[in-house]
């Protein structure tokens, strides 16, 4: 499988990205905007046992794709997955979050993984079993439990989930498959970004290995569903 994984230079996506690297068929590339980070990612997937093909490029996803990105996905001969990880957590009271911060957080949760679809899709058409894979929060899950500072990230969040049913219908013809998860809490820098103190029941590693293993797997079983994946809350 060809496959990009965007957010990949720490916590979720870092292991989403370790664990589709192990396997010698995959070919992988991970965006992300920190370069080094992302070269400790390749050395770490140098040291695997076994391992597939690894690239990565360091962009920022809010801003027009460079071309250097398509250039390195016309060496991979194309797209078959794409994971949409990449994400920013604001934690303000409603009251005191400005227009700019709601601009900035839709920019990099919802509108990165619009420009990205929309630019990768005459590649991922070309895939025999294509899926598109955004990864949501329980914030953002309908009907879930809500906190208060975390109006802007959770309605990003349930932006990216309805995007992701409209898509599915949209892109049907194409077969590319659309699904969301909607994650509870993983023990990363932005879990204690959002509850100091709080030590979350999942580890980044574990969570990572379960959406590795549904960006393979999932499109074989579901399509347009919107998935909630928590042992907690939050
Ligand atoms: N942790 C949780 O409890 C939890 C719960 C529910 C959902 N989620 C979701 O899971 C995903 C991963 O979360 P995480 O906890 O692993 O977060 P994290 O540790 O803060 O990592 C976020 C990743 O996104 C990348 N990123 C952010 N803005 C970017 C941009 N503009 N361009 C390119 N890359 C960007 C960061 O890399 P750079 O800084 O190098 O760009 C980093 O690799 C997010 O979408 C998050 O909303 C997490």
């Amino acid at each position: 499988m060809r496959i990009i994984v965007t957010g990949a230079s720490r916590g979720i996506g870092y292991h989403t990205t370790m664990a589709l690297a192990k396997y010698p068929d995959n070919h992988v590339l991970a965006l992300s905007r920190d370069g080094d980070k992302l070269q400790s990612l390749q050395k770490a997937i140098q040291e695997l046992k076994t391992a597939g093909r690894f690239d990565f490029l360091a962009i920022d996803l809010t801003q027009p794709l460079p071309t250097s990105l398509i250039e390195k996905i016309e060496v991979m001969g194309g797209i078959d997955i794409l994971v949409n990880n990449a994400g920013q957590l604001i934690n303000k009271p409603f009251l005191s979050t400005p227009l700019e911060d709601w601009q900035s957080i839709f920019e990099s949760n919802l509108f990165a993984p619009v420009r990205l679809i929309q630019a990768l899709t005459p590649f991922l058409e070309k895939s025999k079993k294509a899926h598109i894979l955004n990864i949501s929060s329980m914030g953002g899950f309908q009907g879930s439990s809500k906190f208060p500072g975390l109006a802007a990230y959770s309605s990003s969040k349930a932006a990216l989930a309805n995007l992701t049913e409209c898509l599915a219908e949209e892109l049907k013809e194409k077969s590319i498959a659309v699904n969301c998860l909607a994650l509870g809490a993983v023990q990363t820098e932005m879990l204690a970004t959002a509850f100091p103190g709080y030590v979350a029941p999942v580890s980044s590693e574990a969570m990572g290995t379960y959406v590795a293993d549904f960006a393979l797997n999932g499109h074989k079983v579901f399509n347009g569903k919107v998935l909630p994946v928590s042992v907690s809350t939050p």
